[in-house]
């Protein structure tokens, strides 16, 4: 008998340092700016695709709890996306998907990059029949490929698809953008304080389609470039003042622009404030070497040498008892495999 195989993608969530938040054209998922982001290494979605015997697509996903819930219908973003690789990529067999998080889901980490991004490396594994990712570049998916499939999916997506450090440069037109790993061997630590694990009320993908009523959007355009080159820059010399420096620049101006846009967005909550306040404070009088940035959401990450990390956790943890906490670090980006069923 044929036999038949399970294929599992693994791929890891990330943190933004120059954040994508802006889009140019929605449909190509072209973005306003370029963006970079560190690649992390426990934060992810594991996602297994096996061709199903017959019928339409099914996604089961598990929940913290271990309770999985079966998704068909295209309100859900990850059922469009599956639709959308078969379209364009011209495969018919319908998959059966199930998914989980290895963070607890709802506890306000992103999960649309990682999973997003498996989705797409196990679905076109499934339907090309490749046991790794060198058998998907034989099958004429090298990385970038993936990456920008994945992009279609979510545009952070597509920036997980490689380890470490992740440039994604918008381009001149949409087929112009390029998502790229950077030359930098630097692993740093994340700390992740959980302010609230709620889902938040306007969740990135609108959030994206509002940027330009802010009045600060065109000068944050502007300066991104420089900023850019200056991430690049401290990246590449392993300065961490220098990189701490300009991430929690670009992460309070991605929230000014947030919060002068129109529907006004508020992520930032009280306990952020006093959490930012608390860290400028330990690096003042303390000398901390410990750095924030913030996405889409009220939760703190806080950035440093994997050597100061233990050093940063017991602080939080006497500032602020009652604070959750995840420490993730600087991942090598996806893994696929796959295994007979039975
Ligand atoms: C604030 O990638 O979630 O995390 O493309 O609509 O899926 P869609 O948006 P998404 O936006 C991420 C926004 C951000 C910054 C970042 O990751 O660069």
């Amino acid at each position: 008998m044929h036999k038949q195989y399970i294929f599992t993608a693994e791929v890891p969530s990330n943190i933004a340092l120059i954040k994508y938040w802006g889009k140019r054209d929605a449909a190509q998922q072209w973005p306003e700016n370029d963006s970079l982001s560190m690649t992390l290494d426990s934060a992810r979605t594991h996602t297994s695709a096996q061709i199903a015997a017959s019928g339409s697509d099914v996604i089961r996903r598990a929940d913290g709890q271990g309770v999985v819930t079966a998704y068909t219908s295209s309100s859900d973003k990850a059922v469009r996306h599956l639709a959308f690789l078969r379209r364009e990529l011209g495969f018919s067999a319908a998959l059966e998907i199930a998914t989980h998080n290895t963070f607890p889901t709802g506890c306000g980490i992103a999960s649309s990059a990682s999973g997003l991004g498996a989705l797409t490396l196990a679905a076109i594994a499934a339907w090309t029949g490749s046991a790794s990712l060198t058998e998907l570049e034989t099958a004429d998916f090298p990385r970038e490929r993936l990456a920008h499939l994945a992009r279609m999916g979510s545009g952070s997506a597509g920036r997980s698809l490689f380890g470490g450090y992740v440039a994604w440069h918008a381009g001149s037109s949409p087929s112009a953008q390029r998502i790229e790993p950077l030359a930098v061997d630097w692993p740093l630590t994340d700390i992740i304080a959980l302010v609230s694990r709620q889902e938040k009320a306007v969740g990135s993908s609108a959030g994206h389609l509002t940027v330009r009523s802010s009045p600060l959007f065109l000068p944050r355009l502007a300066g991104l470039p420089a900023r850019l080159r200056l991430v690049e820059a401290a990246l590449a010399a392993h300065d961490l003042p220098a990189l701490g420096h300009a991430i929690e620049a670009e992460a309070l101006e991605m929230h000014a622009v947030m919060l002068s846009s129109e529907p006004r967005l508020a992520y930032l909550q009280p306990r952020t404030s006093e959490l930012l306040a608390w860290l400028r404070q330990q690096r003042e009088e303390q000398g901390l070497a410990a750095y924030f940035t913030i996405d889409a959401g009220p939760n703190v990450h806080i950035i440093c040498a994997p050597h100061t990390a233990p050093e940063v956790v017991q602080r939080l943890n006497t500032a602020f008892p009652d604070l959750a906490l995840i420490t993730d670090r600087t991942g090598q980006g996806p893994l696929l495999y796959r295994r007979p069923t039975h």
